[in-house]
């Protein structure tokens, strides 16, 4: 169900945007998820991803090290729709309502230009 629904908004946010997908200077795309990243995501995440950012000792629940083996096996989507929808019960809350669909995604490239995607676990 939250998939479809956010199939819906990813969609309609494509259609706001235009041709968003064809015309995505990827360089540029990256820049822009890092001032994302840094902005909105560093305090929690830290600068590595490692889940170690300035505010991560005042947490209940510790951010997630993308750093991981656990993080780095999940597909964008998975992360993106944590990022889209928040995770229940969790300092990670939704980001749909304060970035656009283009600055998460980018936001999410940029998580996975420091930790890349790995198939499997080790
Ligand atoms: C207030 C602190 C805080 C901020 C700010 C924050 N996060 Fe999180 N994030 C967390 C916590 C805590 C978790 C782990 C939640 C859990 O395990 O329940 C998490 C989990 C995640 C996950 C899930 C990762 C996985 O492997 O399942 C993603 C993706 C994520 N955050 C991305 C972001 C992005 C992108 C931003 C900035 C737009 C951001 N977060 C901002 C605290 C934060």
């Amino acid at each position: 169900m939250s998939v479809l629904l956010y199939l819906l908004v990813s969609s309609f946010g494509l259609l706001l945007i235009g041709s968003e997908g064809l015309a995505q200077d990827s360089s540029e795309d990256q820049a822009n998820g890092q001032g994302i990243y840094e902005t909105h995501c560093l305090r929690c995440h830290g600068s590595n991803g490692e889940g170690n950012g300035p505010d991560a000792s005042t947490l209940t629940v510790p951010p997630t090290n993308f750093q991981s083996v656990e993080s780095r096996m999940k597909s964008d989507l998975d992360l993106r729709s944590a990022v889209v929808w928040g995770l229940a019960f969790s300092p990670m809350h939704q980001w749909f309502d304060k970035l656009t669909p283009q600055e998460m995604r980018a936001v999410v490239q940029y998580i996975r230009q420091i930790a890349p995607f790995e198939a499997t676990a080790h």
